[in-house]
């Protein structure tokens, strides 16, 4: 079954409950946080203190992606925020396997991802210690860009390989222009689970989107 998780960037700030509200009935499956620092990518979303509120207001598993410099120096804050899987760019400065131990020693998931752009080799060195490997179908930085094709074949490549050396504990999740016309055949190049940010919340009944995400396999 599709695993969904609505990305809260593309829904109105100053109503997140709402949002999660329509997550909850709607049946989604994670709640995906994305957070930027103005460095790693060029715009400034939200930090720990708003996850640890998104937190108190909902059940759902919160899938916290980390676009920022450094992550390491951040983990103990969105683990105290209550994450339920932290995702690190492995193009960020520090040492990516450090980082990624440190998630896995405080109880939560840990998830690898990289930029479009980025060599698949990249990712390669972790897959046996993440829980999630995020391919991301835009470049980092933005709701609302456009499915870039050529991630069809990275997801095809990414499931090979978790599947030919039996590493395939981890999930294969994908963020970034992620819609209901192109679901299907993201879904059949391999991944688990999908992250939609503006195909959700820029419809006029979000839930019922969700709800037809979910019906998608
Ligand atoms: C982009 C973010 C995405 C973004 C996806 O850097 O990582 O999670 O919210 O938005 P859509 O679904 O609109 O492409
Ligand atoms: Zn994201």
């Amino acid at each position: 079954m599709v695993k969904i998780a609505p990305s809260i960037l593309s829904a109105d700030f100053s109503n997140l409950a709402l949002a999660l509200e329509w997550c909850e009935k709607s049946g989604a499956d994670y709640i995906h946080v994305d957070v930027m620092d103005g460095h790693f990518v060029p715009n400034l979303t939200i930090g720990p203190p708003v996850v640890k509120d998104i937190r108190k207001r909902t059940t759902l598993p919160l899938d916290v992606h980390l676009m920022i410099e450094n992550p390491q120096q951040y983990i103990p804050q969105f683990v105290d925020a209550g994450s339920d899987f932290i995702t690190v760019h492995a193009e960020s400065s520090g040492d990516i396997n450090k980082t990624l131990a440190m998630i896995c020693n405080a109880g939560v998931k840990s998830g690898i991802t990289l930029r479009p752009g980025s060599p698949l080799s990249l990712v390669e060195p972790y897959l046996t210690e993440v829980d999630l490997v995020l391919v991301m179908s835009v470049e980092p930085g933005f709701g609302g860009q456009g499915f870039i094709q050529e991630s069809i074949d990275r997801i095809t490549s990414l499931r090979r390989s978790l599947d030919s050396n039996d590493r395939g504990s981890s999930l294969i999740s994908v963020d970034g222009g992620v819609k209901l016309h192109n679901a299907s055949e993201i879904l059949a190049a391999g991944a688990d689970m999908l992250v939609a940010g503006s195909a959700i919340f820029g419809t006029d009944d979000p839930a019922d989107t969700i709800r037809q995400f979910k019906a998608m396999d």
